[in-house]
């Protein structure tokens, strides 16, 4: 009984001592979130095993990195991944894989990269006639994609959810213009990134009202 006892002792020692002496451990890591375009961002991948050395290796989204803006710094005990400058198509999947005389782990972390949205068409001051159809342009390029709306500055509301002004990719369309539509507008454009906003003047000319005039020379 004690043999055996013995026996079994050994057999669960040297599986802990198999288990510990196997592949290596990767902490877990990320990118800090939301990086904005031309900066500089990094990642380490920290391995831990009892045995040495490891070596490690990365990839994104799956493949091997050919990058002149990607560096990768190797240590005994880890690997930094430096991205320098950032741009919108460094984002994506990267993995680090660790590898030991016993097999290799590996851990993948997403970099998402970000832009201030930037003005496409940026609207500018309109003079119109009472009567005529307007369109105001307004677009703004980004990362995520910006969401434009537009407001009338004096009244502070929302010109969104307004038909009368029907706003379609950005652009705001006045059919018949009249003397109320005339003031300061602003068209701002927000990805949760930044905002931009530009305030422009709608001024409408009143028409030479013929009409009136001869009835009242009548
Ligand atoms: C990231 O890449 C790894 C390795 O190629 C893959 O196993 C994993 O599914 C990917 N994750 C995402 C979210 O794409
Ligand atoms: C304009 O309206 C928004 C909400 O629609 C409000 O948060 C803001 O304080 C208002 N600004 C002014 C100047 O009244
Ligand atoms: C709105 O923008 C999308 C994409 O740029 C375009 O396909 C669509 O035709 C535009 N709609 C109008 C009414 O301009
Ligand atoms: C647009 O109109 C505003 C207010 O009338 C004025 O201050 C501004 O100078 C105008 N901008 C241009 C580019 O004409």
């Amino acid at each position: 009984m004690e043999v055996l006892h013995l026996v079994w002792s050994c057999i669960i020692f040297v599986l802990v001592l198999a288990t510990d002496q196997s592949y290596p451990k990767i902490k877990e890591f990320s990118f800090p979130a939301h990086i904005p375009v031309g900066e500089k961002t990094s990642a380490m991948c920290f391995a831990i095993s009892s045995e040495s050395p490891v070596t490690f290796s990365w990839m994104k989204d799956g493949k091997e990195i050919s990058s002149p803006d990607i560096s990768i710094k190797n240590d005994k005990e880890f690997s930094v991944i430096i991205i320098n400058p950032v741009s919108l198509s460094s984002s994506g999947n990267f993995t680090c894989v660790a590898k030991n005389s016993h097999g290799a782990v590996s851990f993948s972390t997403s970099l998402l990269v970000v832009d201030a949205p930037k003005w496409v068409v940026e609207p500018s001051n309109v003079t119109a006639t009472v009567g005529e159809n307007i369109v105001l342009k307004c677009s703004a390029s980004g990362s995520p994609n910006p969401k434009v709306e537009w407001k009338k500055l004096e009244k502070n509301i929302s010109l969104m959810q307004n038909v009368r002004f029907k706003p379609v990719n950005g652009s705001l369309s006045f059919s018949a213009v009249s003397i109320d539509d005339e003031g300061e507008y602003e068209c701002s454009a927000n990805n949760g990134v930044d905002i931009i906003t530009k305030r422009i003047s709608i001024t409408v000319k009143g028409e030479i009202l013929e009409t009136s005039i001869n009835e009242n020379i009548r």
